[in-house]
């Protein structure tokens, strides 16, 4: 770190971790959308008549949505502000729920997760990004893994909102309220979150450093005061210096002179791509899958996967304790440790246990002990690669092209996600011993890219970011 970093201010009160709350709300959303449709799924398919092929495109959709959402929100936020964004996304997920919630056929249903999805993608990269530049560095991991908390609280809401409904109906397919059916309120349900995430994102500051790119120095120097307490003129300045060195923001900033894409950007990129291939969806999409092979029932397979996200949300409370002082580093090699251990008892558990007309079946002390492994898994990835690699993509990158190389990385990371969801059924239907083995092997290969390729990003400036990573002379 240079002699002039930015000194390691305390908060100034609780302000900051308002301000990065409201950011993170974002999350809540994301978790929530994502999630949703699970306890509608089979509701869905008795209204518009379909078998689970054209509502798997469904589900894809969303998550095509969010591919591009991540593509383009960061780079529209370099341009018109990280406020107007997520207002945008708010606005998206308004309108999502409003039209899966009114939705009269499959193809209507099918936009409107697109645009919700959308609206995740651009959550998913406008939070880490935004609550980077407000915070002080000090604390710059917690206040990013807000975020993750909100999104494993969002699919833990979902969880519960769907079952509530699903109950208060007596079936997801039964009228609820006003002639509507439980699953069409499960939908609609989100419009509370969207209008309070639209509506708080009123009450918190623009970005500084997105203010400084816009030639208002001044006002960032008001907000950095604000959060920073003191040493808000001289962080504006290093600000300015890092910008001074590029031109407007562009893709092309991505690349070295020679026409490659800088070290950095494909460190993101691989960041989140792991995050992703180590299979961490695929216990939250196809829990049900896992469980009734361990020979519990529907409604026992469903309070199950309630406890794995509840254990999620907590393990959570680990990364928010440990990132600024153990480290982001540290993290995530500890997480793909424990993934990579847990995903391989699995794999082998599955691996061996006798199939019965297409389902494994596990005896014997093979049930518990997959349950355990799962929660591990569960537990390794919380604590570590679940909010850090949101918080590193939010940090890693210079001022200079955050917007571009984050639009890059996340797109990857919602590319991945898509790539891990369309397969799995495939997959299990080949073995869930092959499934569980390929993301063991994805983990242990996770272990390996941070050891090599990822340095420690705790306590530097942003400002400081481009001195570590991007090669000296460009
Ligand atoms: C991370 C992942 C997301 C996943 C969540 C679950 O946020 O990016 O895909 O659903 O963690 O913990």
């Amino acid at each position: 770190m240079s002699e002039t970093a930015a000194p390691q201010n305390g908060p100034k009160g609780s302000g900051v971790v308002r301000i990065a709350s409201v950011a993170a709300l974002g999350g809540l959303l994301f978790g929530y959308d994502s999630a949703v449709i699970n306890g509608a799924v089979s509701a869905i398919e008795k209204e518009f008549n379909v078998a689970s092929g054209p509502l798997g495109f469904a589900v894809a959709s969303a998550l095509i949505g969010a591919a591009l959402g991540a593509f383009f929100g960061g780079r529209i936020a370099d341009r018109i502000g990280r406020l107007k964004v997520m207002k945008i996304a708010a606005l998206l997920f308004f309108l999502s729920a409003v039209g899966c919630a009114i939705a009269m056929n499959l193809p209507f249903f099918i936009i409107f997760r697109f645009v919700g999805g959308l609206g995740v993608g651009i959550a998913s990269v406008i939070a880490p990004a935004y609550i980077a530049e407000i915070s002080p560095p000090a604390i710059r991991g917690r206040l990013g893994s807000l975020q993750q908390l909100a999104i494993v609280t969002g699919i833990f809401v979902s969880l519960l909102v769907d079952f509530l409904l699903a109950e208060a109906a007596g079936g997801s397919s039964e009228i609820l309220w006003l002639g509507w059916e439980a699953w069409r309120w499960m939908f609609l349900m989100m419009v509370v979150p969207a209008v309070l995430y639209g509506v708080l994102s009123f009450t918190i500051p623009e970005s500084p450093r997105f203010l400084v790119a816009q030639g208002r120095p001044e006002a960032a120097q008001r907000i950095l005061a604000r959060v920073l307490g003191v040493g808000a003129e001289q962080t504006v300045e290093r600000i300015q210096h890092s910008l001074n060195r590029e031109k407007k923001p562009s893709m092309r900033d991505l690349k070295s002179p020679k026409g490659k894409l800088y070290p950095i950007v494909w460190v993101g990129i691989g960041l989140a791509i792991f995050q992703q291939l180590v299979g961490i969806n695929v216990i939250f999409y196809y829990s049900n899958v896992l469980w009734e092979a361990v020979g519990f029932d529907e409604s026992s397979s469903f309070i199950i996967t309630v406890l794995t996200s509840v254990t999620n949300i907590a393990t959570t409370l680990i990364a928010i304790l440990a990132v600024d002082k153990a480290g982001r580093k540290p993290l995530l090699l500890i997480g793909s440790i424990g993934m990579t251990i847990a995903l391989a008892i699995m794999a082998f558990i599955f691996g061996t246990a006798p199939v019965v007309e297409g389902q494994p079946v596990l005896e014997g002390a093979a049930g518990p002990i997959a349950l355990i492994s799962a929660n591990v898994f569960v537990i390794a990835f919380g604590m570590s690669w679940g909010p850090v690699m949101w918080i590193m993509l939010g940090e890693m990158f210079p001022n200079a092209f955050r917007g571009a190389a984050l639009a890059v990385a996340g797109f990857a990371q919602w590319a991945a996600n898509w790539l891990v969801t369309v397969s799995f059924p495939a997959l299990k239907d080949i073995s869930l011993g092959l499934a569980y083995g390929l993301y063991a092997l994805f983990a242990a290969l996770s272990f390996a890219f941070v050891w090599k390729f990822v340095h420690e990003t705790k306590g530097l400036a942003l400002e400081d970011m481009e001195d570590g990573f991007v090669p000296a002379g460009h």
